[in-house]
């Protein structure tokens, strides 16, 4: 059945891509984004914008106010770890502050479905390898403070309010939309993934590697990398679990479950791409865990999920095909 969903932070890149499928679904969308980091460029021309900060409550009030929503996505936040470290305030204001200005609109519009973006920053340097939902949530930033924060919040105005509510801990989120036409456009850009290929494309110098002293088999940090438009099934899912009434209140990891050293990734870039990839060792950055790798059963059995295109050779290809003809972002594609 269409609904009406009013997206936080819809021009951003998760945001963007789960934009796209549900707009192509039927359902009728509301983009809600400040464009600090979001693209006009990355949604649809039809699709409605609004240009607001979750920072100004009037804002939000009034945008959901005058588009009656029956489900909220929220994915507008900032969600550079290392940043997090260096100005915590501004990451508590945006991240925390806005979510809370965002379920006050929801209580003031008696909205009360939520898909909130969290993260498996939540969980720090986990003990246990693969990693469940239950898995002791200690975070090692700030960045990932916020989002077990928002967890929380959503846990009592569930129980206060019965606002239903489905966290997605997305792992490392990578890859760029199979059509070739939604991408990752973020200045400056620090993932892994997106650097690779900058340097592929004689953007960058080299490729700097942080850490080769890991207790890994090759001494390189090891993620799970999930891509974003399997994210975007995941949400569309979630979504229909908690309209339906399957789901109230819940949480999911989403990750490939598989796990990928820097150095397997920057051997795939090589690969796939055919250029040559001048690699640095540097020191570990600050925060980093070693290993991070979903258990997804959680979501596969109760959401019935099944990622498509989180092998790393289809994130790689895909990615190296936005980013290789539009090597300067949305406004300087080639
Ligand atoms: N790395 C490098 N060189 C680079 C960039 C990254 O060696 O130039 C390494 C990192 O040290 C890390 C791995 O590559 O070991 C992946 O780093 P990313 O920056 O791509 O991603 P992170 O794992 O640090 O963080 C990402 C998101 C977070 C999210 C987290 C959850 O940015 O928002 O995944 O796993 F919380």
């Amino acid at each position: 059945m269409a609904m009406n969903i009013f997206i936080t932070g819809g021009a951003g890149y998760i945001g963007s891509h789960t934009v796209k499928l549900l707009q192509k679904l039927g359902h009728r969308i509301t983009v809600f984004d400040n464009f600090e980091f979001g693209h006009r460029e990355a949604l649809p021309t039809n699709v409605h914008v609004i240009r607001g900060d979750l920072r100004r409550k009037d804002d939000v009030v009034r945008a959901l106010t005058a588009n009656p929503a029956d489900a909220v996505i929220h994915f507008a936040s900032y969600i550079e770890a290392g940043d997090s470290m260096r100005d915590p305030g501004r990451f508590y204001e945006n991240n925390v502050g806005g979510s809370l200005n965002l379920l006050s609109a929801m209580l003031a519009t008696k909205t009360r479905v939520i898909v909130f973006s969290s993260s498996a920053a939540i969980y720090g340097d986990p003990k246990v390898i693969p990693i469940t939902e239950n898995a002791p949530k200690e975070p090692t930033n700030v960045y990932g403070h916020t989002k077990l924060i928002v967890e929380e919040m959503l846990h009592w105005y569930h129980r206060i309010h019965e606002v239903r509510a489905v966290s997605l801990r997305y792992f490392n989120a990578v890859g760029c939309d199979p059509e070739g036409e939604l991408g990752l456009d973020h200045e400056p850009e620090t993932h892994l993934i997106p650097v690779a290929l900058k340097v592929a494309l004689g953007l960058r110098p080299a490729l700097e590697i942080f850490g080769n002293d890991y207790g890994t088999p090759d001494g390189t940090a090891i993620r799970d990398y999930v891509h974003v438009t399997d994210l975007a099934h995941a949400h569309r899912l979630a979504l229909e679990s908690l309209a339906s009434g399957k789901e109230t209140f819940n949480a999911f990891n989403l990750g490939s479950e598989t796990g990928f050293s820097v150095g397997q990734v920057a051997k795939e870039v090589i690969l796939v791409t055919g250029r040559e990839i001048p690699m640095v060792v540097k020191p570990r950055r600050a925060g980093d865990p070693e290993k991070l790798i979903a258990n997804s059963a959680k979501a596969r059995e109760v959401l019935g999920w099944q990622p498509k295109y989180s092998d790393l050779r289809t994130i790689i290809e895909t990615a190296w095909r936005w980013h290789s003809q539009h090597p300067y972002g949305y406004r300087n594609a080639r």
